[in-house]
């Protein structure tokens, strides 16, 4: 059988996405009673830091059965220089599938392409699928369904802010970015989405009646030589109490985390009654587990 990676939201179909969101929220309801993964091992590869998405693909694998290692390329042989397609034969070889962080999708493609094995996305400079699935599975969760609510992003066009824009488009929902200028999500994300989503630059424009506001660190990682620069460009773009209600009276708040209260958040807000943060965090857990098994357990027909 054909082996399938999730580098991007694009690589399920729409209806996948949702059968994942639904499995999610199964498995959520009873954390240790699947455990069809018993032998199989996810390597994971960090090249940048990590909590949640460590230790979410860690403890999910323990749940269902199978294990996890945990690779950093300081004491790999790819910090020594050794090509990535060479490291992805090998562990195809050896491991049921792996996970990357890095901050190169292209590799990550490479990686993809030279290993006989599934390969998620667990972070590059371009996206963060897997963050979305937990965001999709906590506004289901909210609100019953997502199809056709609106939500705002705030802040940068980041890796985070390209892959809502996905979203959008697969789970029918659009999507209203608000960013400064030169901050815009990737044009050719946003012309593989159509209508579904909207680029602006008035942060109030973006709330006005959505159901939900969400924003991200206004420097990624790897941005850290820019903070000076981004402070300054997004002083304007603040997620605060202002903004919160212009949104729906029952709008809710999303941010992946880490999160910096006082920069891209008021701490009313992420501290708040409106937000979801961590359920959305804990979401990281469920939402992996039902892709885990669909990549490496995929139900038989
Ligand atoms: N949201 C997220 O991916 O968090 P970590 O960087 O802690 O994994
Ligand atoms: N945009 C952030 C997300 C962290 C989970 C970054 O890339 O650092």
């Amino acid at each position: 059988m054909q082996k399938r990676d999730f580098l991007t939201l694009l690589d399920f179909s729409p209806s996948e996405l949702e059968a994942l969101v639904r499995r999610a929220i199964e498995l959520k309801r009873n954390r240790h009673a699947h455990r069809p993964l018993v032998g199989r091992t996810l390597a994971m590869i960090f090249e940048k830091s990590s909590t949640r998405t460590r230790v979410s693909f860690e403890t999910g694998m323990a749940q269902l059965g199978g294990h996890a290692l945990f690779l950093s390329p300081r004491d790999t042989q790819l910090g020594r220089g050794e090509p990535i397609e060479d490291t992805a034969r090998v562990l195809g070889r050896m491991v049921d599938a792996v996970m990357i962080r890095n901050n190169d999708q292209r590799a990550q493609e490479q990686f993809a392409a030279a290993c006989d094995v599934p390969v998620i996305n667990g972070l590059s400079d371009r996206f963060h699928p897997c963050q979305l699935l937990a965001d999709v599975q906590t506004l289901v969760e909210h609100f019953g369904s997502v199809r056709d609510r609106t939500v705002a992003w705030v802040g940068d066009g980041n890796n985070m802010c390209n892959s809502f824009a996905l979203a959008a488009r697969q789970f029918g929902f659009r999507l209203r970015v608000a960013c400064p200028e030169g901050f815009e999500p990737d044009a050719d994300v946003l012309s593989q989405c159509g209508d579904a989503v909207d680029v602006m630059h008035e942060p109030a424009a973006a709330a006005e009646g959505a159901d939900a506001i969400v924003t991200d660190v206004w420097a990624s990682m790897g941005q850290e030589a820019e903070q000076q620069q981004r402070m300054a460009a997004f002083r304007a773009y603040q997620v605060d109490d202002a903004l919160m209600t212009r949104a729906a009276d029952d709008a809710v708040f999303l941010h992946c985390l880490p999160a910096h209260r006082g920069e891209e958040v008021a701490a009313s807000v992420i501290d708040g009654p409106r937000s979801l943060v961590w359920a959305e965090a804990e979401n990281r857990l469920h939402a992996q587990k039902a892709l885990l098994c669909a990549l490496m357990d995929p139900p038989a027909g």
